[in-house]
């Protein structure tokens, strides 16, 4: 479903990801692990064609992200930490079918879609809310309904989990766990080993913007000998536990 073929992106004199190549399978759950800098995040933002790969190429489901971009995009649904772009004045509705309209969903797909949704990540109280006061759980519920408007079969998450209470990162985990039951294809960053090893088909590990590893954790477990992923982690990007 992804094949990222000898991608390398360079920033001016910063080299973030280099010589990297990957294939995800239609349907498989993997995890990217990697220290802050390793390049998750530009690896991420390449593969959803907001960036250009400086050299190499990436496909999603065929596709060439760099030839056909607006395609791309219409099979894939983005969660990126940060900046949410919500906008305030808007209801939190309003938010999710503007984006519904930019993927040119009919107006009674975008109502019923939105409803599907807001159901599921218990947000149906505060749907018709201005997302000015909204919490950052609320906020990012509602980022997350935007990203899934259009039923997307790839889902492109970056620290998904990052910064929520304890429900809220459970409800992501289990709305990971449904995506791959529904076949959709998942690749999401995390700085939680236990979370990665929870929820991943299989795992990526970048160190200063190469990839370290690609292949499940058994197959990661035997050849290090252990079944500690940090210890292994950390015996990858070269310190000690
Ligand atoms: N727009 C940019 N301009 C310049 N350098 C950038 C840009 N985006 C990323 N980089 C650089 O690329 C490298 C990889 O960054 P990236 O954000 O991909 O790391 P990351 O693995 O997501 O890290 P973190 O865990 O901190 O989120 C870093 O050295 C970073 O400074
Ligand atoms: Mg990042």
């Amino acid at each position: 479903m992804i094949e990222v073929h000898r991608v390398t992106k360079t920033f001016k004199d910063v080299t973030a990801v280099q010589d990297v190549s990957f294939e995800v399978g239609r349907g498989e759950v993997v995890g990217m692990l990697g220290e802050n800098g390793a390049g998750k995040t530009t690896t991420l933002r390449l593969i959803a064609t907001v960036l250009r790969p400086t050299s190499g190429s990436i496909r999603v489901d065929g596709l060439d992200v760099t030839e056909q971009p607006r395609l791309v995009r219409r099979k894939i649904g983005i969660l990126f930490g940060g900046e949410t772009g919500l906008y305030d004045r808007l209801t939190a509705r309003e938010n999710i079918a503007y984006f519904g309209k930019l993927y040119g969903l009919d107006g009674g797909e975008i109502r019923r879609r939105t409803e599907e949704l807001a159901e599921r990540f218990g947000m149906t109280a505060y749907l018709d809310r201005r997302v000015g006061g909204f919490s950052k759980g609320m906020r990012q519920k509602t980022v997350l309904a935007r990203s899934l408007i259009h039923n997307p079969e790839v889902v492109l998450f970056d620290e998904p989990t990052s910064g929520l209470d304890i429900t809220s990162a459970n409800v992501i985990r289990g709305l990971i766990r449904e995506f791959r039951e529904e076949g959709r294809t998942v690749v999401f960053s995390s700085h939680i080993s236990g979370e990665v090893e929870r929820l991943c088909d299989r795992v990526l590990i970048l160190h200063q913007g190469r990839l370290q590893f690609a292949g499940t954790l058994e197959e990661l477990y035997r050849s290090r000998g252990t079944a500690d992923l940090d210890a292994v982690f950390m015996q990858m990007v070269g310190g000690a536990v």
